[in-house]
């Protein structure tokens, strides 16, 4: 399905100004529309992006500053450059597409130092029809400490972006400010943009392996520079030349729903490097979870212990009987204690507490065909988890136990190094925290463990590469609709994450609460701001190959509506997105890897609407019968949430349906064909 060619147009040009030295190369999207420029001007390294003749990215610097080296940000000249051209279709071997197509033009620009003696650098663009890629190599084997990556992106416009500050304690864990580029100071990525109803840009990276992860410093005018979250000490990057950094990529489309089903990021990752993967297997999962943060349970010995050997077998039976997967436990393993997130290292990842038998649990799991889910809590103790994880997935393996939340509880520098003395913190961003989420990932896979990682680094399509690396938070989840303070997730902060966060990759956000105000609970200053219709449809709409079914399990009992979550699949063979306004509403329709079914999820922020839905999707000369998932005509998210009108439908692909979304709610449709 692959093939190689270099036909496609590329300028090269080499004139004389005066003194001045241009050069400059140029390469197309294989559909034509988006073009890039190189050049070097002065010796400044720049790029620019045109969309069907239109500029969008103004020229932008490229280069490096190393504490040793010099040579790599200016006089720099062009010494040759190579082309090709790639046409292939790969399969996931898990996802929300099976087949994803790697369409590009590449051009790989070489350059030296026209001063510094041996400075080399080569610059490799890719062009995709839905956006453009670059990385930087250098070659050589000397040490280097990088001081900073000069990468800009000048958009040029002023566009309204959805971006989150970098730099906060919480890490990733802030809702999203909605303003124009101009107002924005340095935020994380994906950062999202709307330059025009027809032309929106979402700028992130891929293939994040031994590097800081970069945020988006606003410089002015427009320009957003690179900035990497730097080590304790300052320096931006560590390593040994030849340098391959992370790809920069910029998703580039004509609607807000086509930055969804634009598979770059993946496209820029290595393929498969695990080989059979038949044991990683996508599932939902309850769990002894929720109560914690309601504050019924407790994660330490107490009597409302929530991991007790009683309650876990409790919880097996109720996943057994729902035909779910697995079952979290957290909670189980010493250590646990008020202050938990203080201090990691109090943690032992092997040692139970006195009321629960790890043996006799995992025993009636096997029996029941149910997997329990290991936890693995942190509290960024780096060094206290390192010297035990080996002998943790070990034990975890021979109790069957495939799958383990991790987590790293902890202000953003409360990272203390292996080996390090107090005071030596490292960002939970910085390439230390790279390296150690990276390795956590390879090992497991030589365990044949999978991963569900919290307070982790944001995604950047190692799943690709590492198919055992599931799924992970990144992002404010539902467990903030529980504690805090602010009173949890607006009605429009599921209509935003799609287009921000989602982009970079799929997110434990632990769907599926149906006790929406907690007065079973007791809890009166928090509640759900959703309709009970809408936690339905988030499980279209935010992609986890785990999804949890996060309320008490007790509370799913005589719940018609649970049907939805239990018939509900976490691996699809195609998406799609046909309605989309970001921090609005989406609607998204998925269909079932494993049967002929096709879903949809729809939802909006804090305004009821009503949608049509195109049912042209659906596969020719079949018919349907579509369960409908809806909000009555009297919900709203705040004073009338329950209600869910359950009905169906016979339907066909020549029909439209009828959407009514209340004022933060939702409709989830599950379409089943009653022909062959
Ligand atoms: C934060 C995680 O996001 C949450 O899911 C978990 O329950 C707690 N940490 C305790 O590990
Ligand atoms: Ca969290």
């Amino acid at each position: 399905m692959m093939y190689r060619s270099a036909i496609f147009l590329i300028v090269f040009s080499l004139f004389q100004m005066g003194c001045n030295t241009a050069q400059n190369a140029t390469v197309h999207s294989p559909n034509g529309r988006l073009e890039l420029n190189t050049r070097t001007s002065e010796g400044i390294l720049v790029y620019s992006i045109k969309r069907d003749g239109q500029e969008i990215v103004h020229p932008s610097r490229l280069g490096f500053l190393f504490k040793q080296q010099t040579g790599y940000a200016d006089n720099l000249t062009i010494t040759g450059m190579a082309t090709t051209s790639i046409n292939d279709t790969w399969e996931q071997p898990w996802g929300e597409e099976r087949f994803i197509k790697d369409h590009y033009n590449e051009l790989t620009l070489n350059l030296k130092n026209t001063i510094v003696d041996g400075v080399k650098m080569s610059v490799i663009f890719r062009m995709y029809d839905d956006g453009v890629a670059f990385r930087y190599v250098i070659p050589g084997s000397e040490q280097f400490v990088m001081t900073d990556e000069l990468t800009e992106f000048a958009v040029g416009s002023n566009p309204e972006a959805w971006w989150m500050k970098a730099y906060q304690w919480n890490r990733y864990e802030y809702l999203y400010e909605h303003t124009t580029l101009s107002e924005i100071d340095t935020v994380h990525t994906p950062l999202t943009m709307k330059v025009s109803d027809d032309l929106y840009l979402s700028i992130h990276e891929a293939a994040l392996t031994d590097y800081s992860s970069m945020s988006l410093e606003h410089t002015g005018q427009n320009v957003l520079k690179c900035n990497l979250y730097p080590w304790a000490d300052g320096s931006k990057v560590k390593g040994q030349f030849p340098l391959m950094s992370p790809w920069r990529t910029i998703q580039i489309s004509d609607s807000a729903g086509g930055l969804i089903t634009s598979y770059l990021i993946l496209n820029c990752n290595e393929p498969n490097a695990l080989g059979d993967v038949s044991w990683v297997k996508p599932g939902k999962y309850l769990g002894i979870w929720w109560g914690m943060h309601l504050g019924t349970y407790t994660w330490q010995m107490s009597e409302h212990h929530g991991a007790t050997t009683e309650n876990a077998l409790r919880h097996i039976d109720y996943a057994a009987e729902y035909g779910f997967d697995g079952v979290l436990i957290e909670g189980w393993n010493q250590g646990w204690n008020a202050d938990w997130y203080k201090d990691g290292n109090v943690f032992s990842f092997t040692e139970p507490f006195p009321d629960f038998d790890l043996n006799a649990v995992t025993d009636y799991a096997l029996q029941k065909d149910v997997k329990i889910i290991g936890h693995h809590e942190t509290s960024a103790a780096i060094g206290n988890y390192e010297v035990q994880v080996d002998d943790a997935f070990r034990l975890y393996k021979s109790r069957g136990i495939d799958a383990i939340k991790t987590g790293y509880v902890g202000h953003g520098t409360d990272i203390v190094p292996v080996g390090g003395k107090p005071g030596d913190r490292e960002w939970h961003h910085g390439q230390y925290m790279v390296r150690h989420y990276r390795n956590i990932v390879e090992k497991a896979a030589t365990y044949k463990i999978m991963l569900d990682v919290h307070e982790p680094i944001k995604p950047t399509g190692i799943r690709r590469t590492y198919p055992n690396m599931m799924t992970r938070e990144g992002a404010r989840g539902q467990e903030y609709n529980a504690w805090s303070e602010d009173g949890g997730n607006p009605p429009d902060y599921t209509t935003i994450i799609p287009f921000t966060r989602l982009l970079a990759g799929p997110m434990d956000f632990t769907p599926g609460i149906f006790d929406l105000t907690f007065e079973k609970a007791g809890r009166a200053n928090n509640r759900v701001n959703t309709t009970l219709a809408k936690q339905l449809a988030l499980y279209v709409v935010i992609y986890s190959p785990l999804q949890m079914a996060a309320d008490l399990p007790e509370n799913y009992v005589n719940q018609p509506a649970f049907q939805f979550i239990k018939d509900v699949p976490v691996d699809w063979s195609t998406t799609l997105v046909p309605h989309a306004a970001i921090g609005d509403f989406i609607t998204t329709v998925r269909k079932d890897r494993n049967s002929e079914d096709w879903y949809v999820g729809s939802i909006t922020n804090e305004n009821e609407r009503d949608l049509v839905l195109d049912l042209s999707f659906l596969d020719t000369d079949r018919t349907y019968k579509a369960t409908i998932y809806t909000d009555g005509t009297d919900n709203h998210w705040m004073h009338n949430p329950y209600p869910v009108d359950i009905h169906t439908l016979q339907v066909d692909k020549t029909k439209t349906l009828k959407l009514h979304l209340a004022a933060g709610g939702g409709t989830a449709i599950r379409l089943t064909p009653t022909n062959k």
